[in-house]
């Protein structure tokens, strides 16, 4: 198994431009497509870092934070942050492209999901780990994995005293006394 993939190999881009279809009754853009477009652009990272055919598990988090009007030009930048044994967390970063001269881009959204590499039976395979490079890749990368507990005691796949991670967080003279 490929060993020391980094978050850039997995990096997957899609433009689209807002159009009347995708809007809702403020004529933004409707968040159901946005999730759509964000889901897709995802899947492919996720694709690039492990190279299997991956599934949507879970959808972590999205946060629809600015409105996106009619007529933008939304970039998605979508990157594994962390890779665990099957799963592995995809964060897509949404921009407006700038609309004057010399404006800089505007990050719009944010989204974190969650892909399983499967089989052709649709069971979980076996994924390369990641390495990450930036300061950014780093700290979402320290992040994903108390995100993950968080997910799985939601999920009820994980005993919340299993929660080393988050323990640390809210307890943090508990943990160091361990
Ligand atoms: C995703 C799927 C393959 C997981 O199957 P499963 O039997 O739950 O498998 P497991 O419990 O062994 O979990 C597999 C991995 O997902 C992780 N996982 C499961 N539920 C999770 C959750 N709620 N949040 C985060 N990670 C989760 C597990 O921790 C495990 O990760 P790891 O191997 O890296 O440790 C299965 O639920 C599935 O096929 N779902 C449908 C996917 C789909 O069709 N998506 C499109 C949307 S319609």
């Amino acid at each position: 198994m490929a060993q020391g993939k980094t978050p850039m190999n997995s990096l997957s881009v899609m433009t689209q431009i807002v159009l009347p279809n995708d809007t809702n009754n403020l004529n933004n853009l409707f968040g159901g497509q946005l999730l759509s477009w964000m889901d897709r652009c995802c899947a492919i990272a996720a694709h690039r870092h492990c190279k299997e055919t991956v599934v949507t598990s879970t959808i972590n988090n999205v946060a629809f934070k600015n409105p996106i009007p009619q007529g933008s030009i939304v970039t998605i930048e979508a990157k594994v942050s962390r890779a665990f044994s099957s799963s592995m967390e995809v964060i897509a970063d949404v921009f407006l492209e700038s609309t004057g001269p010399g404006e800089p881009r505007v990050k719009a959204n944010e989204g974190i999901f969650t892909f399983v590499a499967v089989d052709g039976l649709g069971r979980p395979v076996k994924i390369p780990s990641i390495s990450p490079e930036t300061d950014l890749e780093k700290e979402r990368y320290a992040a994903a994995l108390r995100r993950r507990q968080l997910a799985l005691i939601i999920a009820g796949k994980m005993d919340p005293t299993d929660a080393t991670e988050l323990k640390a967080l809210f307890y943090p003279s508990a943990s160091a006394e361990q």
